[in-house]
């Protein structure tokens, strides 16, 4: 993160530290319960995260030419490979000639071979093996390589989009991730959960729970309901200051750094958060895999792989510490989502402090617009 952009979320902090208040922004408002509820808005979403660049894996599982990883949550089936040139692909994770799935889980391999007749296909995606190719006699082959998608590696992530065509993507906060561009993925894992995916979502955008929710874990480390909040279209930012943050008032600006002082959240739209915290990222993408069901795909990105038993431990406490904080998340969205149904509620009210919750709905419902249009 540069280093100005490190003072003026200092100074904004501890301003309102001082104050005791939380960025705050606009007026209360409400939203309605049914865009939890309502399978059509589902669906709808799904077909926006089919269309839009997503995070679908991390870059040091696809490094080295002939690396490749699958993914499997977006709407379409994906392979990601580096090929030989050492270039990054995407493709859709289906042979050409019957559809068979090629590739499974993540590794490393000479070329995709389709398990069901033996197509082979390099790591660019050219058909160069048919068995007994005179069956298919008169037909031109050539175009019968792998479907290519855009692909990038950002931040030690891959982010790919699963249509073909071009794509773009911005990222906002680039300055601020870039540190993480060498980190390596550590603990991977996968969880579901029964709650609508933007609770999860909305429940990561506030700092008004803390004191409750977290209150015999992460919230002695923080302010009560504070947090230095800004959202750049289409991605959030939440910085959360620790208490050792006053202490460092009177420091040299030039050697102040940020993640030491305050855990700094991104939300890189529409459905990844990544969690800075001093010497290493969490980064947690959550995927609808019904109205009321989530599939959490998380991981972490550490500087290096571990190479001893002390430095592995080290993480795994790092790693409990974070699941044990989201998880109280994860319990206050499924509890939401068990009386969404009752009628008890036909809208959510937020407060001026949860304003980036509205902002996310509100570039979350352009998309949609926009994704519907096309
Ligand atoms: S479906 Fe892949 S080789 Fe036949
Ligand atoms: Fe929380």
């Amino acid at each position: 993160m540069r280093q100005e952009t490190q003072i003026e979320l200092l100074g904004r902090a501890l301003d309102h530290i001082d104050r005791r208040r939380s960025d705050a922004d606009g007026e209360p408002f409400e939203l309605p319960v049914d865009r939890y509820l309502d399978p059509s808005i589902l669906e709808r979403e799904r077909a926006l995260l089919r269309s839009r660049p997503v995070a679908v894996g991390f870059a040091s599982q696809v490094a080295a030419p002939g690396d490749f990883l699958t993914h499997d949550h977006a709407g379409v089936p994906l392979v990601v490979t580096r090929d030989h040139d050492g270039v990054l692909r995407a493709f859709v994770n289906a042979c050409r000639h019957r559809g068979a799935r090629i590739a499974d889980a993540c590794g490393h391999a000479p070329r995709l071979v389709c398990p069901y007749h033996g197509w082979s296909y390099n790591l660019s995606g050219r058909l160069e093996g048919v068995p007994h190719r005179q069956e298919f006699a008169g037909v031109d082959l050539e175009p019968r390589g792998l479907i290519e998608l855009p692909v990038w590696q950002r931040f030690g992530l891959i982010f790919a989009c699963p249509t073909p065509g071009p794509a773009t993507r911005v990222f906002p906060f680039a300055d601020d991730l870039e540190e993480l561009s060498t980190h390596v993925l550590h603990a991977p894992s996968e969880r579901s959960r029964r709650m609508n995916w933007k609770l999860m979502m909305d429940g990561s955008w506030e700092t008004y729970h803390f004191r409750v929710t977290h209150e015999k874990t992460i919230a002695p480390y923080f302010f009560d309901n504070l947090g230095v909040f800004d959202f750049v279209e289409p991605d959030l930012r939440m910085v959360l200051p620790k208490r050792s943050i006053v202490d460092v008032r009177d420091d040299d600006p030039a050697t102040f750094r940020l993640r030491t002082h305050a855990n700094l959240l991104y939300g890189l739209f529409p459905n990844t958060i990544v969690l800075v915290q001093p010497d290493h990222a969490m980064v947690v993408t959550m995927w609808p895999t019904a109205i009321d069901r989530t599939t959490l795909v998380a991981g972490m990105l550490i500087p290096e792989p571990p190479q001893t038993e002390k430095a592995r431990a080290y993480w795994q406490k790092n790693e409990a510490i974070f699941w044990s904080a989201i998880e109280e998340d994860i319990a206050m969205g499924e509890r939401i989502q068990s009386t969404l149904a009752s009628g008890a509620n036909r809208s959510f009210l937020f407060g001026r402090c949860e304003h980036l919750i509205g902002k996310f709905h509100r570039i979350l419902d352009r998309a949609l617009l926009d994704a519907t249009s096309r």
